[in-house]
């Protein structure tokens, strides 16, 4: 398999998960470059569900090696946690997944100030995070006091906690929030360190060693275009670049080592948290779509705002990321509705407009312009090939394609690996 970038082109849930497991069949190292603990990757393999958040979900397939690159923010307990899951299931990482040494941590005192931060903020200027800690571990990044995985290694490590969590308590004292404990906080580390040691090394040359004896690649970001800190709805995104290029940042890879990108892309749209969400659809529709589409946070169980197809949003992802290829997602969850709209433009102050607006005062005043299509009112979940999708759906696929640029690569029509009709890729 070429070296692959895999992106998500909405507001993150698009179904990456699963896409990336089936992906990785083919991939023999899988990097994940940015978000942390905020995302939640639901693979369901052999009939088990599972909900990765840290480790990249290739960690399921034997022999293939995980990486968890510098551009992720890594909270430590979480990692214990998921490394304990996935070993009473039955899978080692130890030897299999590596954490750069260049990796953010996500630390209990950045989880504390976003959940402060967020509870301090008037009405309409919260963002819905996912209180995971992911916008202070990342502030701390670019302001230069962050702690990186490499820094576990080191003796001086219980010191640097005890003064990032004294100045954290500072702020927090700001925010009418409860001070932490300091003594411990250095306890909980200091064994986090022990435990995480032995997955702790430069990853760098060890993906461009992997590049250059012809292994493949596979780059999986976390939540979507639209999330993204530059291109996405800002403010009211997450504070990493989960767009392709963020993948080369987050990894150490040249871009001249990137072969293609596959944007994964669902069949409506759906966003958690707050911002406009031009397609959001208040009524029958959007809890139709929610129910069957099993629309809840997989990390927060926070219900998805759900509403229709958005191709401007598309097209932008299309633009941002240079998606060679889709991989198009949860098709079967829209079997049972009559008609189905399309939103192929928007209206803005009474013009029409085709590309996504850079400001959320103006996309909150973008009304969607519908195209109509009929529903196939039949199951798809079934099907194994392009050829056994009913005619309308067929017209729907193809639609969504052409409005979107690029090429269909995956068709997904359930959420268990066997639901996937492979097109061109
Ligand atoms: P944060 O990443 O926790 O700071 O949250 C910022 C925004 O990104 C909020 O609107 C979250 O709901 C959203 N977000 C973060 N991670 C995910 C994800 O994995 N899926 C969908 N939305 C996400």
């Amino acid at each position: 398999m070429p070296n692959t970038v895999l992106i998500g082109s909405q507001w993150g849930d698009e179904g990456k998960g699963k896409i990336i497991d089936v992906l990785t069949a083919q991939a023999d190292m899988i990097v994940r470059y940015q978000g942390g603990s905020n995302a939640g990757h639901t693979v369901i393999a052999e009939g088990k569900k599972r909900v990765l958040r840290l480790v990249p979900s290739g960690i399921l397939h034997e022999g293939k090696i995980c990486v968890i690159g510098n551009g992720v923010v890594m909270n430590p307990l979480d990692l214990i946690e998921e490394i304990e899951m996935l070993r009473s299931t039955g899978i080692e990482c130890l030897n299999r997944l590596y954490i750069s040494t260049r990796t953010q941590m996500v630390m209990l005192y950045h989880r504390a100030l976003d959940r402060a931060d967020e509870a301090a903020r008037p009405e309409g200027k919260k963002i819905g995070t996912t209180g995971r800690g992911i916008g202070p571990a990342y502030a701390a990044k670019v302001s230069r006091t962050g702690l990186r995985c490499g820094d576990m290694l080191t003796p001086e490590f219980p010191d640097l906690v005890r003064e990032q969590v004294e100045e954290t308590n500072a702020k927090l004292a700001q925010l009418n929030a409860e001070p932490l404990n300091a003594d411990e906080m250095v306890k909980t580390y200091i064994d986090a360190a022990e435990r995480l040691r032995p997955y702790i090394v430069d990853t760098i040359p060890m993906i461009h060693e992997a590049d250059r004896a012809g292994k493949s690649l596979l780059l999986e970001g976390a939540q979507g275009t639209m999330l993204d800190i530059d291109f996405g709805t800002y403010p009211f995104v997450t504070s990493s670049n989960p767009t392709s290029g963020g993948a080369c940042i987050g990894s150490g890879l040249s871009p001249r080592r990137i072969d293609r990108v596959v944007g994964v892309i669902k069949a409506y749209t759906t966003r958690v948290g707050e911002g406009p969400f031009p397609t959001e659809d208040f009524g029958d529709i959007g809890r139709e779509l929610a129910e069957r589409g099993h629309e809840f946070g997989a990390v927060t169980g926070r219900p998805r705002r759900c509403g229709w197809f958005d191709a401007v949003v598309a097209r932008y992802a299309q633009m941002v990321n240079g998606v060679d290829f889709w991989a198009l997602t949860k098709l079967d969850v829209m079997d049972t509705i009559a008609e189905i709209k399309i939103c192929v433009a928007y209206e803005l102050d009474g013009k029409r407009i085709e590309t996504m607006p850079a400001s959320v005062a103006e996309l909150a005043r973008c009304k969607p312009i519908y195209e109509t299509m009929p529903g196939w009112l039949e199951e798809t979940s079934n099907l194994t090939s392009m050829d056994q999708l009913p005619p309308k759906a067929k017209a729907y696929v193809e639609r969504l394609i052409e409005l979107s640029g690029g090429r269909l690569g995956i068709l997904s029509i359930g959420p268990a690996r066997e639901s996937t009709v492979r097109v061109g890729i």
